[in-house]
């Protein structure tokens, strides 16, 4: 698909001023996006459980500009404070996505953002704070051109958040969404996040993901310089592979509710995650002492309680506790009693498998 088909003509401008809020829900990954290509797109499929507490909340205010310039003009608060260090990955986003919107440039904004998750917690909020202002932006685009269908308004804030953030592509619906090209997934782009198309056993409905918050600090390496190691590296090309195979074999997963075969996907995808950036030059390890001691107390719970918890990590150290609703009470008992010592502050956040963003208020 060209990608001018996302230029949509607009209209003359008459909107002189507005505000609009999003709630956009953070996701997981299952199978894992590293790796990418020019202008965010990913080197292999990924896709993603849509989470449901965490969440970006994002209000857009924008105003007709008298004298427009070369320049974009915003100002950016979370949680009601001016927040200057957030303003250079906007303004990368903005110019990224400049060509689609043209209208962008006309407006001058405030954006007021706040997250349900604390924001020094180690849980990226690049995904939900991008979907969200993706969708702040398509908003203003709707009010421009009332006839933009719903599923078109998706796909280009999508598309969009994308552009902010390849992972925040996924976050806009639920309760699986993929993203990046899959030959047995159709519909899939790299462009855009999809819903996962095919059928879902009732085990994965409600599934359930707590994060033991391990390090709440600054990552050592961020995901866009992680990403860039996968150019040039080893063992690139056999785990974009990897990643297409896992894909395909996800689906009898969902399909037939085989929860052995989705926990061993799933901790595989997060072991090789990590494996690539222990093996990237230069080399680095996100993980901390906790991180492994927790996943050697998950093996041991699985082996003894039969029940069907795993995890999954995402580019931090941090661990998402995956798990069928109807486990919740044990694995819960197990978490307070054994778990909860390795997390810093004994800090964990319960969530679960959610349906993507909502408007709050237009
Ligand atoms: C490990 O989406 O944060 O969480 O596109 O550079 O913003 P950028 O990267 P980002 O990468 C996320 C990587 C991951 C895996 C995943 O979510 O699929």
């Amino acid at each position: 698909m060209p990608t001018s088909v996302f230029i949509h003509r607009t209209s003359a401008l008459t909107i002189e001023n507005g505000s609009v809020t999003w709630e956009t829900p953070s996701n997981i990954a299952l199978v894992k996006y590293w790796g990418k290509k020019e202008d965010q797109i990913p080197a292999n499929p990924s896709i993603s459980f849509t989470l449901s507490n965490c969440k970006t909340i994002t209000t857009l205010s924008y105003k007709k500009r008298s004298n427009p310039s070369d320049e974009f003009q915003f100002e950016v608060y979370l949680e009601g404070k001016l927040q200057d260090d957030f303003k250079p990955k906007i303004n990368t986003f903005f110019k990224r996505i400049e060509q689609y919107v043209p209208f962008i440039k006309e407006f001058e904004y405030k954006i007021e953002t706040s997250n349900t998750f604390p924001h020094s917690s180690g849980i990226a909020s690049s995904a939900s704070g991008m979907s969200a202002l993706a969708l702040c932006v398509m908003s203003i685009e709707k009010e421009i051109n009332p006839s933009l269908t719903e599923v078109d308004f998706t796909k280009k804030a999508s598309f969009l958040a994308r552009l902010g953030s390849g992972s925040a592509c996924r976050s806009l619906e639920g309760d699986l969404v993929c993203w990046g090209t899959h030959k047995e997934i159709g519909g899939t782009s790299d462009l855009f996040g999809v819903k996962y198309p095919h059928e879902v056993h009732e085990n994965f409905k409600g599934y359930q993901d707590t994060i033991l918050l391990v390090d709440k600090g600054e990552k050592q390496v961020s995901s866009s310089v992680g990403h860039n190691l996968m150019h040039n590296h080893p063992y690139a090309e056999n785990r974009f592979q990897q990643a297409h195979d896992n894909l395909s074999k996800l689906i009898d997963v969902f399909k037939s509710g085989n929860l052995k075969s989705f926990i061993e996907i799933v901790e595989s995808e997060a072991l090789t995650l990590h494996a690539m950036m222990m093996t990237s030059l230069p080399y680095f390890i996100l993980m901390k002492p906790n991180t492994l001691e927790i996943i050697n107390k998950i093996w041991a719970f699985r082996e003894s309680s039969g029940l069907h918890l795993c995890f999954t990590l995402d580019a931090g150290a941090n661990v998402h506790l995956l798990y069928p609703d109807n486990e919740k009470e044990q694995v819960l008992d197990f978490i307070n009693s054994q778990l909860v010592g390795y997390c810093q502050n004994a800090h964990y956040i319960c969530d679960s498998i959610g349906f993507g963003a909502n408007l709050i208020e237009d």
